[in-house]
């Protein structure tokens, strides 16, 4: 049995950061497992200008621990008003490296995402031509569409009629969660990938409603049936350059999310490699854990691989119930349970 695992240090390439005191709780967390995160733009107002973009990285700059050695990678809040010049000078500048698509009111803080992607012709366009990732919250948002069903049908209906339109767009198809877009994105060209979250290789649907309403488990893209699970886990574990790693770690206050609208987002970033580590052992893969965590990602944003190393024991660790105090109390994914494998460093 494998008692030490030493991998390239990895990256994070989606996750939730938030500003101010939530900013400066969570932000250690992220930096002490990985060298780089992808940071989402979904603050109030969300992140839309080369200005608002800097200040933003700046304030996360301010709020890693002392000595962290941590490099945040920003991303532009799409909406139906942007313009691809000011994406295009942040590009150029290095202000941010990506563009996320949120269609409008399908997650937390989208509120002004895009109402209808044939209007971002232009941004589209400009996206290709230089190169620009489009990273995408891949849900329909239609009422009538079970919400189980809303990424499927956003495969179907909107991703494969973009990606025929832009062949040679960078797309990357964030926190996938189902047989659709699995294959899919396998099945695509080179220039289509997709990020995997902890918790939609850890639990299905049935979480969600272990005992009682568990608002700890929600988060969006909802978790589905096992079978999609399945599916998810076979994508992380194969090895393809297409799935690399994005825990989506997303806290909300305790009170926000317990509550009779309760919040989407499950904050995994304290035990995101345990929490990976476990499905590659238990999918007998740990060898392919540095090709997902610490390479997939990088090679397809173009940028290098980390330097340095981290490691990971086998050695039991009990999650905390809570991390925080008072409105910044959060609970973490895996809450009270003990998992196999620690975090050295
Ligand atoms: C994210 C958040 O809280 O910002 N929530 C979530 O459930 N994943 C938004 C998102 O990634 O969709
Ligand atoms: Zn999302
Ligand atoms: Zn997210």
């Amino acid at each position: 049995m494998i008692e030490r695992l030493t991998i390239r240090r990895p990256d994070d390439w989606h996750v939730h950061l938030r500003d101010g005191d939530m900013l400066r709780a969570v932000a250690g967390y992220t930096a002490r497992q990985f060298a780089r995160a992808i940071v989402m733009p979904n603050l109030t107002p969300p992140v839309t200008s080369v200005a608002a973009v800097e200040a933003y990285r700046d304030r996360i700059l301010a709020a890693l621990p002392a000595g962290a050695d941590f490099t945040p990678l920003m991303t532009c809040y799409l909406t139906d008003d942007s313009d691809p010049a000011e994406i295009a000078r942040g590009h150029a500048s290095g202000a941010w490296v990506a563009c996320k698509l949120y269609p409008a009111h399908a997650t937390t803080n989208s509120a002004h995402g895009v109402t209808d992607i044939r209007a971002l012709t232009a941004v589209l366009e400009t996206l290709q031509r230089i190169g620009m990732p489009l990273l995408i919250h891949g849900e329909v948002t239609d009422r009538d569409i079970d919400i189980f069903d809303r990424e499927a049908v956003f495969v179907e209906r909107v991703l494969a009629p973009l990606v025929r339109d832009y062949p040679e767009l960078r797309i990357v198809l964030e926190h996938v969660t189902t047989t659709e877009a699995v294959d899919f994105v396998a099945s695509a060209g080179p220039h289509v990938a997709a990020t995997i979250t902890p918790q939609h290789l850890l639990i299905n649907r049935n979480a969600l409603f272990d005992g009682g309403l568990r608002p700890h488990a929600y988060c969006l893209p909802v978790a589905k049936r096992e079978r999609h699970r399945l599916a998810v886990r076979r994508a992380a574990v194969s090895g393809s350059p297409k799935f690399f790693l994005g825990t989506d770690s997303a806290p909300h206050g305790v009170h926000r999310k317990e509550a009779a609208c309760g919040c989407a987002g499950i904050f995994n970033a304290p035990f995101a490699l345990e929490g990976y580590a476990r499905v590659f052992e238990e999918e007998g893969a740990l060898d392919r854990l540095e090709g997902f965590a610490s390479e997939h990602g990088a090679r397809f944003y173009g940028l290098p691989l980390n330097d340095g190393t981290v490691t990971l024991e086998r050695a039991a660790v009990t999650v905390p119930e809570r991390i925080g105090e008072g409105d910044l109390a959060v609970v973490p994914f895996h809450a009270g349970e003990t998992l196999a494998w620690r975090f050295v460093g």
